[in-house]
Parts: C-alpha cells; sequence; structure tokens
C-alpha cells in the first residue's frame, strides 16, 4: 500500500547520510512505485546553494551510491522536480517560520493537510533545538501524521538516553518518534521472523533442550574511515552492540508475537533485552572482551592502526573489538550462551548468526565414525552473503558406512531480483506509519542498561594491553579464549570449507 501525501523536511540535508542514503532510497522507492502520488522532499542546511545546485549534489551522491547505479535522466527528472533545498539554521526561530510558511503553501497546492516526515540527521547536540523549534513553530502540529525520524547514537548512555526521550516526548508522542536501526531494515534480518514464525519446524527446538549456544558476529573490514572524532567518544560497544547486536538478539531470541502489530512485536523484543543476565562490574572480565586494532594488511593493502586514524588520540582508550557472553534468564533460554561479537579491520566483512544445536544424545555408528559426528547448525548469513544453511550428517557416498557433513542451502540470489536496501524499507514505513522496524524508547533504555556495566568498567579502567589486534584478523586472542574456554570456536573463524 502507498503512502498518503508527504512532504519530507530533511534537517542535515546537505550531510553525508542524505547523500548516501535517504535520497537514493527515496530515488529507488519512486523508481519501483512506491512514493506517494505527491510528495515534496525539502533539504535543509546552512549551505548557500540553490535548488538546481543542491540536486546536482544529490544527483552525485546517485551515481555513487544508489544500488541501481546512475540515474536514467528522464526519470530523474521527474523526481527532482519533487526536491528543493532551504538554507536555514537549526537555532533561528524565524527559519521555521518561513519553513512552516512553505509547508503550508504545499497543502494548499495539493489541496490537503499532508504528512508530515521530519529527518533529523544532525549530531545529537542540534536535537534538542530542533524539536523545541518545531513544537514552538507549530510545524508537526498533527498527532499521527506528523512524524520524526532520529538517528542514533540515542544518548551516550542510559541517563542521557532518559533524557533524550523526555525531551522528544515533550513535542511527540511516542507513536510519532521513529527511531532507526538501520540493520531492522535488512532484509536478512527481517527474515528471521518469517524463519521462527512462519514455519512449524524450528520452533519447537528454538530453545535451551535442542540449542546448545548462538553466535552472532557483525564484522567489518573497514576502519574508522573519516569518523574518528565521533568514533573516539563511541566505541564499539555504543557504535554496534548496544543497538545492531542486541537487535539482532532480540530478534533470535524473542517469543512468538501473537500477531504482526508494532506493539506486540516491540513488546516481545523488549521481553528479551529484560530478561539478558546483567554483567556484575567484577565479572566484566570474564564475560566481555574489548580490542583495538593495530596497523596491519586488508586485502594486500597496509593499512594504519587506529590510534594512527585521523582525530583519533595516541594513546585512545577506544575499543574497535567487541566480544560479550551474555545469559537470558527465563524459561526458553537458561544456561545457553549468547556470544556476540563486533570489530572493525577484521579479516573479512560478514554479518552472521550461528544456532548451534546439540550433539546426538548417542552415536549409533562405528567408533571410526563417531568423531566425524558434527552438531547440527543453523547458521543465518545477513550481509555481504546472504543465506540460511542448515548443516546436518550424511552417509558419504559409497560402499561403507562413513559419515559427512552436508548442507540445505537457502540462498537469495536464486529467489530474489533485487534486494531493497535497508532505508528504502524503513523510510516507506515511516511514510506509511508503520512503527515496528523502529526503536521504542523502552527498547533503546532497556539495551542501555544490558551494556552498562560494561561501559563504566572499561570506562574506569585504561586498557594496558591496546592495541591488541592486527588490521586484517579476527580479533584479540582473548576473545578466542572467551569462547574457548566454553568448548567452542568462533564459527567464522573454521576453516571456509568446515564454515560453509
Ligand atoms: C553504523 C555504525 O551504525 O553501522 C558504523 O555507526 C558501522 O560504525 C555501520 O560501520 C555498519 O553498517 P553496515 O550496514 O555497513 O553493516
Amino acid at each position: 500500500k502507498k503512502a498518503t501525501p508527504t512532504i519530507i523536511v530533511i534537517f542535515g540535508g546537505t550531510g553525508d547520510l542524505a547523500k548516501r542514503k535517504l535520497i537514493p532510497a527515496f530515488y529507488n522507492l519512486y523508481l519501483d512505485g512506491w512514493m506517494p502520488e505527491k510528495f515534496a522532499i525539502i533539504g535543509l542546511g546552512r549551505t548557500e546553494l540553490d535548488d538546481e545546485q543542491y540536486n546536482n549534489h544529490l544527483h552525485e551522491g546517485l551515481i555513487e551510491f544508489s544500488r541501481k547505479g546512475k540515474p536514467d535522466e528522464a526519470q530523474w527528472a521527474s523526481f527532482k522536480k519533487n526536491v528543493s533545498y532551504f538554507k536555514s539554521n537549526i537555532n533561528n526561530t524565524g527559519d521555521y517560520s518561513v519553513l512552516a510558511e512553505k509547508l503550508d503553501k504545499i497543502d494548499a497546492d495539493w489541496g490537503m493537510r499532508a504528512n508530515r516526515l521530519f529527518y533529523l540527521s544532525v549530531a545529537p547536540q542540534f536535537i534538542e533545538a530542533v524539536t523545541v523549534n518545531l513544537h514552538d513553530s507549530k510545524l508537526a502540529s498533527e498527532p499521527v501524521s506528523d512524524r520524526i525520524i532520529i538517528e542514533k547514537p540515542f544518548g551516550h548512555n542510559k541517563e542521557t538516553a532518559i533524557e533524550l526521550n523526555n525531551l522528544l516526548t515533550r513535542t511527540f508522542q511516542e507513536e510519532q518518534i521513529y527511531r532507526i536501526d538501520h540493520y531492522l531494515g535488512k532484509e536478512t534480518v527481517q527474515n528471521i521472523l518469517a524463519f521462527r514464525f512462519a514455519n512449524a519446524l524450528f520452533e519447537p527446538l528454538w530453545n535451551r533442550n535442542y540449542i546448545d549456544s548462538v553466535q552472532i558476529t557483525v564484522a567489518e573490514q573497514v576502519g574508522v574511515e573519516e569518523r574518528g572524532g565521533y568514533y573516539e567518544g563511541s566505541g564499539a560497544l555504543r557504535d554496534m552492540i548496544q543497538n545492531h547486536l542486541l537487535q539482532i538478539l532480540c530478534m533470535v531470541a524473542m517469543e512468538a508475537p501473537v500477531s504482526f502489530q508494532a506493539e506486540e512485536i516491540r513488546n516481545r523484543k523488549v521481553d528479551v533485552l529484560r530478561a539478558v543476565r546483567r554483567i556484575k562490574p567484577e565479572d566484566v572480565h570474564r564475560y566481555a572482551v574489548r580490542g583495538q586494532y593495530d596497523a596491519g594488511w586488508i586485502q594486500g593493502k597496509k593499512v594504519p592502526g587506529y590510534r594512527e586514524e585521523p582525530e583519533v588520540s595516541p594513546k585512545s582508550n577506544t575499543e574497535t573489538y567487541v566480544a560479550i557472553k551474555f545469559y537470558l534468564d527465563n524459561w526458553r533460554w537458561q544456561g545457553v550462551p549468547f556470544y556476540l561479537r563486533t570489530g572493525k579491520r577484521m579479516q573479512e566483512k560478514t554479518s552472521s548468526i550461528t544456532i548451534q544445536f546439540r550433539p546426538v544424545p548417542h552415536s549409533t555408528f562405528p567408533e571410526s565414525q563417531s568423531d566425524s559426528l558434527m552438531p547440527n547448525r543453523l547458521t543465518i548469513n545477513i550481509q555481504p552473503q546472504m543465506d540460511i544453511r542448515m548443516r546436518f550428517m550424511a552417509k558419504k557416498t559409497g560402499l561403507e558406512m562413513n559419515l559427512n557433513p552436508a548442507e540445505m542451502i537457502f540462498d537469495y540470489d536464486t529467489c530474489s531480483t533485487q534486494t531493497p536496501e535497508a532505508y528504502e524499507t524503513l523510510l516507506l514505513d515511516a511514510m506509511r506509519g508503520d512503527t515496528t522496524l523502529f526503536m521504542r524508547s523502552d527498547q533503546v533504555e532497556e539495551a542501555w542498561d544490558v551494556i552498562m556495566p560494561i561501559l563504566d568498567t572499561w570506562e574506569s579502567r585504561e586498557s594496558l594491553d591496546f592495541p591488541n589486534y592486527a588490521a586484517g584478523t579476527w580479533g584479540p586472542e582473548n576473545a578466542e579464549a572467551l569462547i574457548a574456554r566454553d568448548g567452542h570456536v568462533w564459527a567464522t573463524n573454521l576453516h571456509p570449507k568446515e564454515h560453509h
């Protein structure tokens, strides 16, 4: 279903996100016929630009970043008629009045009060000014159809996250606030729910009786790129675990929702976060490992260490790698370890979920074969490889009873033409008013609560062994030890043949 006519206002319209992600997403939605019959996109920024210059800037972004590549000239020309630029200052109340006039004029032209979507693609310190000014200028006065989208970070710790939520709810109702976690828009992440709850086969096994352990890995090959300034104040725990990895954990571990209603699903997810056992400060070293990359080699190219990156302190204590073992205190998962890890400058770019089942209770086969028995394993590859793989044991063809692991594979490539980008899914949902894939305030606060003991412990104690892994490896050695102590190995560190 298409959304009703919408005016999209992007604060930070000249920024990187608008160019790389937002405009390409709106444009691809437009090409695929998903944009509302009537829509307007207004980019806001401090730079002096006219509409033509702004559109040229966005056009460059499309060529470089859109999954569909260089836009067709005729299609781009018809799309850009809906895009304009407004030079303005976030702190200037007069500018909000002018913006209000612009929006009223569009409403008058369209003969209706259009939905309004305010996209805050700005640094955290500007959020307050924007929300207060939106409130005072009555720009977002309609309770349901006016919406605000905000990007992480949602606070810097639990306390500031609560402050941010209080600030937002002064102007907007919770239902109007769309907190983006772009991992939730990824096709493969959304499919976790379909896989679990649209099949009768897996759910009966999806618990502590049959599952031995779960791993969630989000490994990146890139370093901090141009974001050293931001990253120094963040680190991998805040940047990735607090949001993306904990959200994936929720999808894997949640109870079956009664319906696909947004609140129903969000309730089940927040239940998972509430069940995560809080790690005591004195136990942090046994449950969590931090790392920071040193210089090394990525695909045959020498790359600098984190401390040599632009805007990074040469003595930085910021972690670029995290591995954590969590337990969930509930009936379904009692005693099952969930290993989460993420890092920059890893050997491979790969995100995946590995569900390791328990071994068979008794080996029926000759002793010579017992050693080759491998427990069943389900791998959900999120990116860049997108597939679901089930490992099982099978008989090797031949005259003797020899066993071998085999795989059943569901490969997205063979059944889908083109995968939408996460932002396409999420922006369309926001235009349609569907909050399912967005973070509710209690989810955000609960996720902070889960990581606060680790965060506080690490911030209060300088890491003495940083840098502790070379770029292009799988992270620090003690991350291997964390999981090896329980008799496990990180799934993606296995030889590729074993892991596929
Ligand atoms: C962002 C983080 O939220 O996610 C980045 O701030 C990270 O540091 C990025 O690189 C990873 O996203 P993706 O979609 O490339 O896996």
